[in-house]
């Protein structure tokens, strides 16, 4: 069975999606980097192993993902899922976990990377918007895409809106994406992911 390691900073929906779905897999721990994270609460109710890795403890980056590093390698981790977890990682860490480590970002990527993305989906005036896991690269917000979920922006949404119309599709691609990743079922070929199996588009266009 594959150990799952999941990092987040705060709210943590995401990383509980993921505990929900049951995925045929083993959740080996939860970090945050936010001993408040409120994610933390849950996943310990869930008897999942938490830890804390506060960068802010640390006097150099390198240090800090170093830190981060050894929390991860103590679960021996096949998968290392990025779960709202607000921080640049070097790329000494991202390498290291090259192919294994995802990310889930709340837009249709390669469209709004970076912060304040429904904010800036409304600014744009574009008509859909999204959210889409990736596997995670040193360039921030620009890795092979695994999965994307597309909502309508609606005239009157609101940022708030609109985040909670996409966060819903968060909670739904996030552990599909897991589960195919978990079922061996991805391959990238330069640059692009390939999913084997025929429901996989179906279930990303589904309930736009
Ligand atoms: C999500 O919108 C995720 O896409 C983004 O940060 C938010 C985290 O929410 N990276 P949560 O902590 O999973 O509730």
């Amino acid at each position: 069975m594959k150990n799952i390691v999941i990092l987040i900073s705060g709210r943590g929906s995401n990383m509980e999606a993921i505990v929900r779905a049951g995925l045929p897999a083993k959740i080996a721990a939860v970090i945050s980097n936010r001993a408040d994270a409120a994610g933390l609460k849950y996943a310990a109710q869930s008897g999942l192993p938490t830890q804390v890795v506060d960068e802010r403890e640390f006097s150099s980056r390198e240090a800090s993902d170093a830190a981060l590093a050894t929390a991860i390698d103590r679960h021996s981790p096949d998968l290392v899922a990025l779960a709202g977890f607000m921080r640049v990682l070097g790329g000494e860490f991202v390498r290291r976990y090259s192919g294994r480590l995802v990310n889930i970002h709340p837009s249709l990527l390669p469209a709004f990377p970076g912060l304040h993305t429904h904010r800036r989906a409304l600014q744009e005036g574009v008509k859909v918007h999204g959210c889409t896991v990736h596997f995670v690269t040193p360039q921030i917000d620009h890795g092979p895409i695994i999965a994307q979920a597309a909502v309508p922006v609606r005239v009157g949404d609101t940022e708030a809106i609109l985040a909670a119309r996409v966060l819903q599709q968060e909670h739904r691609i996030y552990p599909l994406a897991l589960r195919w990743f978990i079922d061996d079922r991805l391959a990238v070929d330069n640059g692009v992911v390939r999913v084997s199996g025929a429901d996989a588009i179906q279930a990303l266009l589904a309930d736009a």
